[in-house]
């Protein structure tokens, strides 16, 4: 059995004032059930964040690191300084920083590995544009993108994958179950050849418009192991009502 881990992504979006969000998910997780529980604020809000969420279910990750533990790299964070903040896991390859920052997977690849050597668990994201599900090249191209962007020393490590598809992130368009089960079957199964009992036991979770109305559809598919949640995850209200459908 794969823990599900329902995962919040606030993106570029919070304030001291957002800190509120945290408590309130906190005090809606309670005892916590079945299902993992993240919030990654930015970075600016992430040692109050775990503060905030210390001794409760609810973890509390960053959204990208760079490979290096210190040195000359004006305005980037490394994997150490989020532990040391409190963070437990980091986002790392998410399709809007492989597009604004022009991060390719050999990149991301060795964000993975600094996200593992200070201890922190990755969530690598993958995900084909609609012009390359359009083309019929979606499998190609996640598969390209888990051969280039997970390092060899996930053999060894426990890790998340999250599937995004490009064209559902922020638009209101999710992929349906069908497209969603195609793709994680397939995503489990090059784990599972790459990476023996540590890709078998390794969460998949479905990213892209997922809210409320929809989660515990997508959440009962095959190899659906739980949530990365952007716009929804602003509210406490309807990620704890996510959150409630992976019971
Ligand atoms: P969305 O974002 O839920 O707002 O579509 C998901 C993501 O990009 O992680």
């Amino acid at each position: 059995m794969v823990r599900t881990l329902i995962a919040g992504n606030w993106k570029m979006n919070g304030s001291p004032a957002s800190l509120a969000v945290i408590e309130a998910v906190v005090a809606g997780l309670g005892e916590g059930g079945p299902a993992d529980c993240l919030i990654c604020p930015p970075a600016t809000l992430i040692a109050q964040a775990a503060d905030a969420a210390r001794g409760s279910l609810l973890a509390i990750g960053g959204q990208d690191c760079h490979a290096v533990e210190s040195g000359a790299h004006t305005g980037d964070i490394a994997a150490e300084m989020l532990a040391g903040a409190g963070a437990s896991h980091v986002i790392l390859g998410h399709s809007e920083r492989r597009a604004d920052h022009n991060e390719t997977d050999a990149i991301v690849a060795a964000k993975a590995e600094a996200a593992l050597r200070a201890g922190l668990t990755p969530i690598v994201c993958v995900g084909e544009s609609l012009e390359q599900r359009e083309a019929g090249e979606t499998l190609s191209v996640i598969d390209a993108q888990l051969a280039g962007s997970l390092p060899d020393s996930f053999a060894n490590a426990g890790f998340v994958v999250a599937y995004e598809p490009i064209w559902a992130i922020g638009t209101g368009k999710v992929a349906d179950t069908t497209q969603i089960g195609e793709v994680h079957a397939a995503i489990r199964q090059t784990l599972a050849k790459r990476f023996g009992s540590t890709g078998e036991g390794a969460p998949i979770l479905y990213g892209g418009s997922m809210k409320p109305g929809n989660a515990a559809e997508i959440l009962a598919v095959d190899d659906v192991n739980g949530g990365l949640i952007g716009g929804a995850s602003l509210k406490a209200e309807d990620f704890l009502a996510i959150y409630a459908a992976a019971q």
